[in-house]
């Protein structure tokens, strides 16, 4: 396999910590060669980390995207309403695209890269890399062997632990849809990709139930000031407390994003004066903190999906009925268990817990990213935009239903959405 050259375009979260992690991993395999990052502590941290020239080193992706191409690939790993414009870019100039989900947070934009995708004779990846884990590839093998006959029903659960809702949905980037993505989006287009993915049909119909309830001013306790460090007598119980979550010794992955200086005095600047030190009962958040969805597939395979934000563990639970069989699936435990009707048997299935992130799908997702670009899209990969287009859509008609309060037919959607493009 040929060693391929990209370019990164966004350093924050992902950019910093999942791609260039692998990049440097993998040095026989990829090289990064140019970065676009505004953030200058961010943008520098990657030129050290790859080595990178001043030259090629871009405080926008505007300007890194008006060089000729410099490399046969493009990460691009900025927030969501910043996705469309560069990847439509960077189509036109040739580069093969990895592109963060969701691909955007505007239905149109959606089907219309979903049409750049056939367009361009590119490899164009969404990072949908749940369907890259140990977890859901088997049970994806398990259906397509039959082993519990037809596909008759999903239930799936997208189970947000409270801490990381407390983080990226009340207090952090995705809290607000008016500023990026309804919840049913960016934390659940994975479970509708999923979901779509185990159907193994077009979804017809769409309705959705959901609310934020829990995080709002009126359920503040008695006394509660706006920041956890400014002396709140409830601090020492609340769950949500953003000096248990951010100031421990050992604390939770998210204490990294809050600030790139590690130290006490650094995370407790970073929970003073932003968004992170804020209560969690007075933030500017509108996001849902638990939505329902129900689905039906053109092969009459339904789904129930459920997602919420108030829950011990992150993870995905799911149980797929079969006309031979069940499969109970735990994806913190990473355990399946297998039932057959006939002989009555359980099989127990234990899977390896992989390296990296999500599941090892993040790893998964990269690699195969890289074989692809490198086969100069002749092969094909699991989560090509022309797929995932359907399951953005799926997320959008969702929260449309929610908010219109009916049910939502699939095909009448995306055709309005199509007289909307004109
Ligand atoms: N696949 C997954 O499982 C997964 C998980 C988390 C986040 N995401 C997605 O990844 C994306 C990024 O999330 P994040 O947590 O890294 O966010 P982030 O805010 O930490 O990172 C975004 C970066 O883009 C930079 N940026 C802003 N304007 C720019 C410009 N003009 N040119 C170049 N860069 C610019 C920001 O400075 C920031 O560093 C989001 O769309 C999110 O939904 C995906």
């Amino acid at each position: 396999m040929r060693k391929i050259t990209a370019v990164l375009i966004g350093a924050g979260g992902r950019g910093l910590h999942n791609f260039s992690p692998y990049i440097l991993q993998h040095p026989h395999e990829i090289q990064l060669v140019a970065v676009a990052e505004p953030v200058e502590e961010r943008r520098k941290k990657i030129q050290e980390l790859h080595g990178i020239d001043d030259s090629m080193a871009f405080s926008s992706w505007e300007e890194l995207l008006d060089k000729p191409r410099l490399a046969d690939a493009a990460i691009i790993a900025t927030m969501d309403y910043m996705h469309f414009v560069p990847t439509c870019r960077a189509l036109e100039k040739g580069y093969h695209v990895l592109l963060e989900k969701p691909m955007s947070n505007d239905p149109k934009e959606c089907l219309i890269m979903g049409d750049m995708a056939k367009k361009y004779d590119r490899v164009f990846s969404i990072c949908h890399n749940m369907r890259y884990t140990n977890f859901f590839m088997t049970i994806k093998k398990l259906l397509d062997e039959g082993r519990i006959g037809r596909l008759i029903s999903i239930q799936h659960n997208e189970n947000v632990g409270w801490w990381h809702m407390a983080h990226s949905f009340v207090r952090g980037n995705w809290r607000n849809s008016d500023e990026t993505s309804p919840m049913i989006l960016q934390k659940s287009c994975h479970d509708m990709d999923l979901i779509l993915w185990m159907a193994g049909a077009d979804c017809t119909k769409i309705s959705s139930f959901g609310s934020l309830t829990h995080f709002k001013r009126e359920n503040a306790p008695e006394g509660a000031p706006e920041r956890c460090l400014d002396g709140c007598p409830v601090e020492e119980q609340c769950p949500y407390s953003a000096i248990r979550l951010y100031l421990s010794e050992k604390p939770l992955w998210v204490a990294r994003v809050i600030s790139m200086d590690q130290s006490i005095e650094a995370r407790t600047k970073a929970l003073r004066e932003g968004p992170y030190g804020r209560c969690v009962y007075y933030c500017d958040n509108n996001v849902v903190d638990h939505q329902v969805v129900n689905m039906e597939f053109a092969n009459e395979v339904t789904a129930a999906f459920t997602m919420c934000g108030h829950c011990s563990v992150n993870g995905r639970t799911v149980k797929l009925m079969g006309t031979k069989g069940e499969i109970r699936g735990h994806g913190e435990m990473n355990e399946l268990e297998v039932f057959d009707f006939a002989s009555q048997t359980r099989e127990i299935i234990k899977l390896n817990n992989e390296a990296g992130g999500h599941g090892g799908g993040d790893y998964r997702l990269m690699r195969d990213f890289v074989r692809l670009v490198a086969s100069d899209g002749k092969l094909k990969g699991l989560t090509e935009a022309s797929i995932s287009v359907q399951s953005h859509l799926m997320a959008f008609a969702a929260e449309k239903s929610r908010v219109e309060g009916r049910t939502i037919d699939m095909k009448e959607y995306v055709e309005s959405l199509r007289r909307e493009i004109g």
